[in-house]
C-alpha cells in the first residue's frame, strides 16, 4: 500500500542521543507568517491565472498543489474524522481534536497542547505540523491514514540501529529527522528560504506559497508575463511559442 511507501525507516548508525532538550509549550505562528513574497523575477501562482485559466483549474485541485497548506477547520471536517481513542507512545497520550485543531498530549510532564499550523500530502495520507521553539515546524506523530479513515502514529516506524552494541531504540517524534526545515521543506513548499541561523540554532525559513506552484516547474516567470503583455492586439499569443524570431506573429497570417 501506498502508505508503507511514505513509511519512514531512518538507519541511523551511532547517532548521539540527543541532549536532554527543553520542548517549552510551542508558539503559535499563524501559517502565513511563513509566507514571503519572493522576488528573483518570480510573480506567483495568482498572477498565471488571467492568461492560463485551465491550466491554473488543472493545477489547483491537484496534489502538487496540495503538498502543504495551512490547517483550517474545512479541511478538518471534509478530510478527517475524529479520533476514536488516544494513541500511546512510550509514557505519553495523544490525542488530535480536528474541530480545534489541536493536538493533545498528556505524560509525565503534564498536559501539552499542539496547535496544527500546516497539513502536508492527503492522497493516502496526512501529516501535520506544528510551530516548536527557534522557527521549528515539526511533524506531529499522529497522522491520518485516507484511505482506511484512521489516525495511527507515524513516528513508530522510525528506529535507530546500534549494531552490535544496544538493541534499537525509537527516534521521538520530536528528533530532526521529523522537523520540516530539515527533512521536508526542500520539497513541499516553492521558492524556499531556509534562512537557518548556525550561532543561534534558529530557523526563519519562509517560502513563497506553499505546495509546489506553477514557477517550482517553469521557473521565473516576471519576463515572461512582461513580454506576454506588451504583445500588441493584433499579434496571435498562440505563435509567440517557440518563435523567438517572431515570425508570422501577426493574426491571419502564415509562418
Ligand atoms: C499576460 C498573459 C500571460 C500571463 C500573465 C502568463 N502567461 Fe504564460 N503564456 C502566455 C502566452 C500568450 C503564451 C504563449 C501561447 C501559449 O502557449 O498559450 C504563454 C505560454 C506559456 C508557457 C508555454 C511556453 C512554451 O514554450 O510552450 C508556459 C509554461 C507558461 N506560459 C507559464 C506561465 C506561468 C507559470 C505564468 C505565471 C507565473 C504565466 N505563464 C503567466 C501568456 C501569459
Ligand atoms: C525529496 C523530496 C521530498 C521530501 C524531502 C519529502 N517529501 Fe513528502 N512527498 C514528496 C513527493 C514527491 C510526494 C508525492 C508522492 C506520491 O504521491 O506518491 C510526497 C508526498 C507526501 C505526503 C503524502 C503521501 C500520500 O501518499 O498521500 C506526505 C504526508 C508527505 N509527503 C510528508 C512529508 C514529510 C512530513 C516530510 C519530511 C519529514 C517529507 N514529506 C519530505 C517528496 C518529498
Ligand atoms: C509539477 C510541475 C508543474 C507544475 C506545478 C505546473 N506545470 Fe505547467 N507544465 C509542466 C510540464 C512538464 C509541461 C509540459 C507538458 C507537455 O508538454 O505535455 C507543462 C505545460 C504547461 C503549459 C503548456 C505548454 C504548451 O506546450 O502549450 C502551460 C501554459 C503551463 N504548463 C502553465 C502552468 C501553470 C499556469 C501552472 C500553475 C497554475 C503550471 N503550469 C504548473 C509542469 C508543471
Amino acid at each position: 500500500m501506498m502508505v508503507r511507501s511514505l513509511i519512514l525507516v531512518f538507519l541511523i548508525c551511532f547517532w548521539p542521543a540527543p541532549g536532554i532538550v527543553n520542548w517549552a509549550f510551542p508558539p503559535v505562528h499563524a501559517a502565513e507568517s511563513y509566507f514571503v513574497q519572493k522576488g528573483d523575477g518570480y510573480s506567483g501562482t495568482a498572477s498565471c491565472r488571467k492568461c492560463h485559466e485551465k491550466f491554473y483549474k488543472l493545477w489547483s485541485p491537484s496534489h502538487h498543489a496540495k503538498a502543504m497548506q495551512p490547517f483550517s477547520t474545512d479541511l478538518a471536517s471534509s478530510k478527517l474524522t475524529p479520533q476514536p481513542e488516544e494513541l500511546i507512545i512510550g509514557r505519553y497520550r495523544y490525542r488530535v481534536d480536528i474541530a480545534s485543531g489541536i493536538m493533545q498530549e498528556n505524560g509525565p510532564d503534564g498536559d501539552k497542547n499542539y496547535p496544527i499550523v500546516y497539513v502536508m500530502g492527503g492522497k493516502d495520507v496526512y501529516y501535520f505540523l506544528t510551530a516548536m521553539k527557534r522557527g521549528r515546524l515539526q511533524t506531529l506523530p499522529l497522522a491520518y491514514d485516507v484511505l482506511e479513515k484512521k489516525w495511527f502514529d507515524t513516528a513508530k516506524s522510525g528506529v535507530r540501529h546500534f549494531p552490535g552494541l544496544k538493541p534499537d531504540e525509537p527516534v521521538s517524534w520530536k528528533d530532526w529527522p521529523y522537523t520540516f526545515n530539515t527533512a521536508c521543506y526542500n520539497c513541499h513548499v516553492s521558492q524556499l528560504d531556509t534562512n537557518y541561523d548556525l550561532a543561534t540554532n534558529t530557523y526563519n525559513t519562509r517560502w513563497a506559497e506553499p505546495g509546489i506552484n506553477c514557477e517550482t516547474c517553469h521557473g521565473p516567470c516576471d519576463e515572461h508575463i512582461r513580454v506576454c503583455r506588451q504583445v500588441p492586439k493584433e499579434y496571435d499569443p498562440q505563435r509567440l511559442k517557440n518563435n523567438p524570431q517572431g515570425q508570422g506573429i501577426y493574426r491571419g497570417t502564415e509562418q
